[in-house]
């Protein structure tokens, strides 16, 4: 394993130069599109995905005693299917936990976990989500390990507790409300198939369907253009960006229920996380 995990380093170094050829033909460049860029980079990785390294380092922050209490999340964090199960649990959420008396995604609920379990600030974890230059997100390592247990597992979600399904609501109509400055909804850029923003491919999220599947189960995903694993958090708000709204708060209830809808619209998907996007 350790082995593997260097030669994708080394592999990792020379994927950056097809990284910053990506980022050339977004921003225009004639010469490579960013499908062929794509094409080239899983050429080069074949099966393997870098993914493999914040897998690799999520299993130890995960097994880890750490934060004021000293415990591990193997231990204390219940993600839906009992303490230390991860497991599959991923393709049940998001779901309501009754100890928060709330529906969680994976994220808010490791938030939880760390806080609450481990007795770790709240604050520095949130702060640094999505990492910084050196200093990577123990969120989305951590992520990455969860949701790889998951691979294979087909997506279902309890929907049993009225808040799940009100979630679900809600998450459906924050999808379709048009907003912000171009009055722009999710569903504006996202409810039809085989749509295109200049190359790059808009899948329909509206509705339960293969988009929704093909979509939702390879999420989290390692961003080539970004050398970094990124969430459905994070997709979610990069979205929000897009649809020129407000910043997506983390963790917060918009987020959640937005997650809820389109893993709704994904069930029967089998995960195959973390995938590769471009
Ligand atoms: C202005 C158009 C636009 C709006 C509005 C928009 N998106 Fe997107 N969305 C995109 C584009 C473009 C991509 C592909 C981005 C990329 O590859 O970097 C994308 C990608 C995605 C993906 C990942 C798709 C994949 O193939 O992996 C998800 C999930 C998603 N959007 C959800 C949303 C949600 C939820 C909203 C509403 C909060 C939203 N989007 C609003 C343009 C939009």
């Amino acid at each position: 394993m350790r082995r593997r995990i260097q030669q994708m380093r080394k592999r990792l170094l020379l994927g950056g130069v097809i990284a910053t050829a990506l980022g050339a033909s977004m921003l225009g460049a004639q010469s490579t599109s960013t499908e062929d860029a794509l094409a080239d980079y899983r050429a080069m990785f074949g099966d393997d995905n870098p993914a493999a390294l914040w897998i690799a380092r999520g299993e130890d922050l995960w097994k880890e005693a750490r934060g004021s209490r000293k415990v591990s999340l193997a231990d204390t964090c219940d993600l839906g299917l009992g303490d230390g199960v991860i497991k599959g649990a991923y393709a049940h959420l998001p779901r309501y936990f009754a100890d928060t008396a709330k529906v969680q995604d994976l994220e808010s609920r490791l938030l939880t976990c760390m806080v609450k379990g481990q007795g770790m600030d709240e604050a520095p974890i949130v702060k640094n989500r999505f990492g910084d230059g050196d200093r990577k997100s123990d969120l989305e390592a951590l992520s990455a390990y969860i949701i790889d247990a998951s691979r294979g597992v087909a997506m279902d979600l309890p929907m049993t507790h009225a808040q799940e399904r009100l979630a679900y609501e809600s998450g459906k109509a924050i999808f379709f409300y048009r907003t912000g400055t171009h009055d722009f909804s999710c569903a504006t850029c996202h409810s039809q198939s085989g749509k295109r923003i200049r190359l790059q491919e808009l899948p329909n999220l509206s509705v339960a369907g293969a988009d929704a599947r093909d979509t939702y189960t390879v999420w989290p995903a390692y961003r080539v253009s970004q050398g970094e694993v990124r969430t459905m958090e994070w997709r979610i708000g990069d979205c929000f960006r897009q649809q020129r709204v407000p910043e997506l708060v983390f963790g917060s209830q918009a987020a959640i229920d937005l997650t809820m809808f389109l893993a709704k619209n994904a069930e029967g998907g089998k995960m195959a996380a973390p995938g590769l996007k471009r």
